[in-house]
């Protein structure tokens, strides 16, 4: 069964999309893209419509991933439509608890650097109002990350 994955930060142009992006890669990578399906959002309405940032989508050419799609803002059909929804930063996440019509689906919302396996932190950085160096290490936590959730739903 194909597994859905949502993506949520703030923004839904910098962190989000680059989670997205990622998991995109690596699925292609690993040959699986036939059993997941990818999407990211944001918990604002701030960027709606907006690109990906050009500095994190800069970050993350540097690392071979092309970010791709246009800010929407987290819906509450999604909280039905998804399998895994994955938080950047306990803003977040508490956000979509607060946000999820349904406790059934409680569940589903995880912080996403739960899944990290050599990276101790516990959010992803906020990198918008930070230097470059903030966008790479959102790349490199995110490949942890991604990589660790992968591995944590094939087990399943
Ligand atoms: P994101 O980054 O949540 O990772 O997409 C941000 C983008 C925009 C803003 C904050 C964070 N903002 O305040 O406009």
């Amino acid at each position: 069964m194909t597994q859905k994955l949502l993506f949520v930060c703030l923004g839904n142009i910098c962190r989000s999309p680059s989670a997205e992006g990622i998991m995109n890669h690596l699925l292609q990578q690993e040959q699986l893209t036939h059993a997941f399906q990818c999407d990211s959002a944001g918990t604002s309405s701030y960027h709606i419509g907006a690109a990906p940032d050009r500095r994190m989508a800069a970050a993350g050419l540097r690392q071979g991933i092309v970010l791709t799609g246009n800010s929407r803002q987290v819906q509450l059909d999604d909280f039905a439509s998804f399998d895994w929804i994955l938080a950047m930063d306990r803003h977040n996440y508490t956000d979509l608890l607060a946000l999820n019509p349904d406790s059934q689906n409680a569940s589903k919302i995880h912080m996403m650097c739960n899944f990290c396996t050599t990276h101790t932190d516990k959010e992803v950085p906020d990198p918008y109002y930070g230097g470059p160096s903030g966008f790479d290490y959102v790349i490199d936590l995110l490949l942890d990350a991604c990589s660790g959730l992968l591995e944590h739903i094939q087990q399943q």
